[in-house]
């Protein structure tokens, strides 16, 4: 049986910067961690395998089909769906809104379960230009929900947050996960992250430094050379 995604040395540059450098790696379930210290090309990736660039070179496979030369919305319409680093609302929608616009997408959606879910029911008849920070940061995550994805791709998504309200979102992702969602997170709370996913996947420089386990990472050598090279430690 194929993987579930499949990234297949995987090179990308802008001018004369090498972001990615022949990148791969494979998920067939559970979550994976995409880490690096900043600049190490997390995002590019990340956009690269839901179609919002395309590689130079390489491959990305979804359920064994090649993606990479697809439209996003051809990618999103399979099943893997990306949440932004930096929040996207439309401001004058409501969270209830959000939900069911982006549920038409894909279809079949529960949208009581997605406010449960994200602890957005409070809020569900508030604006997007209403909400909080840490209700922006739920918001993404429901309107990623709401594609109903075979996939998702969290770029930070407790990026920016205090540690409760982090702990929250981590919350709906453990539950998610235990519902047997497929997940694929950017984070540099290396701690707080890597407690919950199965595999760690660490870029430096765009050339994948680690691959194993979360138990392994904290102690190889090259991600310590990386971060404390980098003049910072693993942030937890
Ligand atoms: N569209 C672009 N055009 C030119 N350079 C880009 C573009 N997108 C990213 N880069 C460069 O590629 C490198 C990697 O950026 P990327 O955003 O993928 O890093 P990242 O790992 O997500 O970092 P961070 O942790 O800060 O979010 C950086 O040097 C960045 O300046
Ligand atoms: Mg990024």
């Amino acid at each position: 049986m194929s993987a579930l995604l499949e990234v297949e040395g995987v090179s990308k540059s802008f001018g004369g910067n090498h972001v990615l450098s022949d990148v791969s790696f494979s998920l067939a379930d559970g979550t994976l961690a995409l880490v690096g210290p900043n600049g190490a090309g997390k995002t590019t990736l990340l956009n690269i395998v839901a179609g919002q660039l395309s590689p130079d070179r390489g491959a990305v496979r979804f359920r064994g089909a090649r993606i990479d030369r697809l439209p996003p919305a051809r990618i999103v319409h399979r099943g893997l769906v990306k949440t932004y680093q930096v929040v996207r609302p439309l401001r004058s929608f409501t969270v209830a809104q959000h939900i069911e616009l982006f549920s038409r997408v894909r279809g079949s959606v529960d949208a009581e379960r997605i406010l449960a879910l994200t602890g957005l029911g409070p809020v569900r008849d508030r604006r997007a230009g209403e909400l909080s920070f840490g209700d922006l940061k739920r918001l993404e995550l429901a309107k990623a929900l709401a594609v109903n994805p075979e996939l998702l791709l969290l770029d930070e998504p407790i990026g920016g947050l205090s540690r409760d309200e982090a702990r929250r979102i981590l919350g709906s992702l453990e539950e998610l996960k235990r519902d047997g969602m497929r997940m694929i997170v950017v984070e540099h709370r290396l701690l707080e992250t890597l407690s919950f996913v199965d595999q760690v996947v660490a870029l430096d420089q765009g050339r994948t430094i680690f691959s194993g386990s979360p138990a392994r990472f904290f102690a190889d050598p090259a991600v310590r050379a990386a971060y404390l090279g980098g003049g910072h430690a693993p942030r937890g």
